[in-house]
């Protein structure tokens, strides 16, 4: 493994309870930085915590005051907040437009896509304030290029990149940089959410013949994480085995 030099950084990781998030969490850890570590599932945030010494806090990101308190409570405890990786994420059923259920619709664009935004919301005057700043959306390739019986998550997914372009444009000069990553299929617990076929259809489209690993994800994150990037932002970064076709 490359080191990159997060000494002395502060990171917020939201989803680090599992998969990416758990990933990310343990790399930027070993490359120095102090973690803060947001989920709502207690139990693997616990175990993320621990094999990390991160300092675990339980919310939704979807939660507007809980997640406002949280960046307040990390940037009391560390005086700065360096860094911010929005994890968190949803696939939501797969199913149809024309069958799919509303709800369920809004649940997946609350959490993925307003979820990011009340992350960024909180955590960006705080970077701005120390005038430097590294946030990295996980988007997806959904989001580019569509995936059938997906259109919520897809949706959810433009949205994210969408956003990650505005919001870097806005505190460009500010010493903030903000990207996002639009990885293809990652062998993680979300493919428990949705079906072996819609599995299937996602790993056939990866000229690289095989899903992601999250380490391989944790990594990019790490470097655009980093002082070392330094001319890219609101950009969208492709970590796709070549299924991106943009
Ligand atoms: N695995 C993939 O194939 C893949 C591909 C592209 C993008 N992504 C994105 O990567 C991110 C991480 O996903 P993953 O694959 O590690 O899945 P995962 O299920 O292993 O991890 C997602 C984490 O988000 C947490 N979470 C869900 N809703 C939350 C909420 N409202 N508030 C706080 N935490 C919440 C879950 O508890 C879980 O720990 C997601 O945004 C996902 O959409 C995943």
């Amino acid at each position: 493994m490359n080191q990159i030099d997060l000494k002395g950084r502060v990171a917020v990781v939201t989803g680090a309870a599992s998969g990416i998030g758990r990933a990310t969490a343990k790399r930027l850890g070993a490359d120095g930085a102090a973690l803060e570590l947001w989920d709502a599932a207690a139990e693997g945030l616990a175990e993320t915590a621990d094999s990390t010494g991160g300092t675990a806090t339980v919310l939704s990101v979807a939660d507007d005051d809980a997640v406002a308190a949280a960046a307040a409570a990390a940037a009391e405890r560390h005086g700065r907040v360096d860094i911010l990786v929005n994890c968190a994420g949803i696939a939501g059923d797969i199913a149809p437009v024309a069958e799919a259920d509303p709800a369920e619709w809004r649940r997946v664009i609350e959490v993925n896509l307003t979820g990011t935004f009340l992350c960024c919301r909180a955590v960006v005057p705080h970077m701005v304030r120390s005038g430097y700043g590294r946030i990295v959306n996980i988007a997806s390739v959904a989001g580019k290029e569509g995936n059938p019986n997906a259109a919520h998550y897809s949706a959810s997914k433009a949205g994210v990149i969408t956003f990650t372009r505005a919001l870097g444009k806005e505190v460009a000069g500010s010493g903030v940089l903000v990207n996002c990553i639009t990885p293809a299929v990652i062998d993680t617990a979300i493919l428990g959410q949705v079906t072996e076929a819609q599995v299937k259809y996602m790993v056939e489209r990866i000229p690289l013949g095989r899903m992601g690993r999250p380490e391989e994800v944790a990594a990019l994150i790490a470097w655009l994480s980093s002082e070392e990037c330094s001319f890219s932002t609101a950009a969208a970064f492709d970590l796709s085995g070549g299924r991106t076709t943009y």
